[in-house]
């Protein structure tokens, strides 16, 4: 019976290259839509961050990231002519309890952040320093120094924030604590990350980030984004592009969900936002997992007798207990185990070890799939044959397998033949939100200094 049970999830489950296909081009065809006046379900945001890094970028910045997990703030200085780049940094975790605060407790967090990192490494004396933020989130830019929030994503939920601007937020902040710097680029870290990439080695096309959420950027020409074209701008101009591409089919038109993604996307602070996100990213494949799991236990497959209690809480088991379940080596399998004591406390046998390294496989193995169709449909849409992809975030640089199951599914995508070299290469990208935001920060000042 059990059998029969773990034969239906994995039909469920599973995406074939067919499949892939399908998915893959209803992407390619609203990344077009996305630049385009009928906004479709993809922002596609033009954040203002035009072209690609010489190597000629100078100047000390300090950036401040405020994406997935972590706060850090850096001081990058860049060396004009050898492509070097110094680079101080401090991290602090978020507070429990942040994500879903008021606007003024997140910017009081975040200044305090920068104040603490401005006093002590002596920076908090000298005149003010350019500040680029990432701040990891879909916003709409008139110009690069300001960023209104579209929508919060990974599950923040912070008053006061959507439709404002959070430039003129933060600055306040600072302003209370009268801190010697000035924003002057918002960036996203998939932006940061294509740029910070691209400086390291040209043949960079995508950057991507596969960490809490899921998202990429790329460069387009100003001529192929019909929504820009009142401003009158080169039309071969790049401009790089926030695709924000994890709200690819929140019109629910491709995408197979199972009755977990619909739970988890019904208990989410952002019901029908992120659909695609929601079956790929790291914040949902714990969850994809506990629901899963619960289920079998309620029809009364799995953990009888235990005490479910913490399997039952939302998020008890995150992407670090898929990794470990995966690269468990041991006959006993000790390693999942041993997770199952300290997550949840349950005491697995022998067959609920087995059933859950193939569950994870399972979703797993989705979330790489799918997160395939994302990075091929956007070289589709550029029309790049080979290209270098540079990917960061905790999913892609903690767990093993996903770097392969993606390179084989955009393999079959793209119908290359078995054992040729990968024509999409994915790579773990440079530092996008310290350096690549600092990058973005130089070429924005210097291309003010031209227009004055
Ligand atoms: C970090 C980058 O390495 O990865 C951040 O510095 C980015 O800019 C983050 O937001 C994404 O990963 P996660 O797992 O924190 O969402
Ligand atoms: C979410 C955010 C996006 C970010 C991604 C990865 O999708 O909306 O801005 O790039 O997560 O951090």
């Amino acid at each position: 019976e059990l059998l029969t049970e773990l034969g239906r999830l994995q039909e469920m489950f599973i995406v074939d290259k067919d499949k892939l296909k399908l998915i893959t081009q209803r992407f390619v065809s609203e990344l077009e839509k996305g630049l385009t006046d009928d906004a479709g379900d993809i922002p596609m945001n033009v954040t203002w961050s035009f072209g690609y890094p010489t190597g000629h970028e100078t100047g000390s910045y300090i950036t401040i990231d405020m994406g997935g997990t972590n706060v850090r703030v850096c001081n990058v200085v860049l060396t004009d002519g050898k492509g070097e780049v110094d680079i101080v940094q401090e991290k602090f975790v978020m507070p429990e309890g942040l994500k879903k605060s008021n606007a003024e407790t997140l910017w009081d967090f975040l200044a305090d952040c920068t104040a603490e990192f401005l006093g002590k490494h002596s920076l908090d004396t000298k005149e003010a320093l350019p500040l680029a933020f990432t701040f990891s989130f879909p916003v709409t830019q008139p110009h690069i120094r300001s960023g209104i929030l579209q929508r919060w994503t990974k599950d923040f939920d912070v008053d006061g924030v959507e439709g404002e601007d959070v430039v003129p937020q933060l600055e306040k902040a600072f302003k209370k604590r009268n801190l010697p710097v000035e924003i002057v680029a918002v960036v996203n870290d998939t932006t940061g990350t294509l740029i910070a990439s691209a400086y390291k080695d040209p043949e960079m096309r995508i950057g991507s980030i596969f960490g809490t959420g899921v998202n990429a950027a790329y460069m387009e020409v100003c001529g192929a984004i019909p929504k820009i074209k009142d401003h009158g701008l080169p039309p071969d101009l790049e401009v790089a592009i926030n695709t924000e591409y994890g709200a690819f089919d929140n019109s629910r038109k491709v995408l197979s969900r199972t009755p977990f993604d619909r739970s988890i996307d019904e208990n989410s602070s952002r019901p029908g936002q992120q659909l695609y996100e929601k079956m790929v990213a790291g914040l949902y494949i714990g969850e994809l997992l506990r629901l899963v799991l619960l289920d079998l236990h309620e029809r009364n497959h799995m953990f009888k007798e235990q005490d479910v209690s913490l399997l039952r809480q939302k998020n008890s088991i995150n992407s670090l207990f898929l990794s470990t379940v995966e690269e468990d080596k041991s006959d006993a399998l000790h390693d999942i185990s041993f997770m199952f004591n300290k997550a949840l406390n349950i005491e697995p046998v022998d067959y609920e070890l087995k059933v859950t390294r193939f569950l994870t496989e399972l979703i797993a193995t989705r979330s790489a799939r799918l997160y395939s169709c994302g990075i091929a449909a956007v070289s589709k849409k550029k029309g790049l044959e080979t290209c270098h992809v540079g990917v960061d975030g905790s999913v892609f640089n903690k767990y093993a397998h996903f770097r392969n199951r993606a390179a084989q599914a955009l393999k079959e995508i793209l119908d290359w033949p078995e054992g040729s070299p990968d024509p999409i290469s994915i790579y773990s990208a440079e530092d996008g939100s310290g350096v690549g935001a600092a990058l973005i920060a130089a070429l924005a000042l210097q291309r003010t200094e031209k227009e004055a």
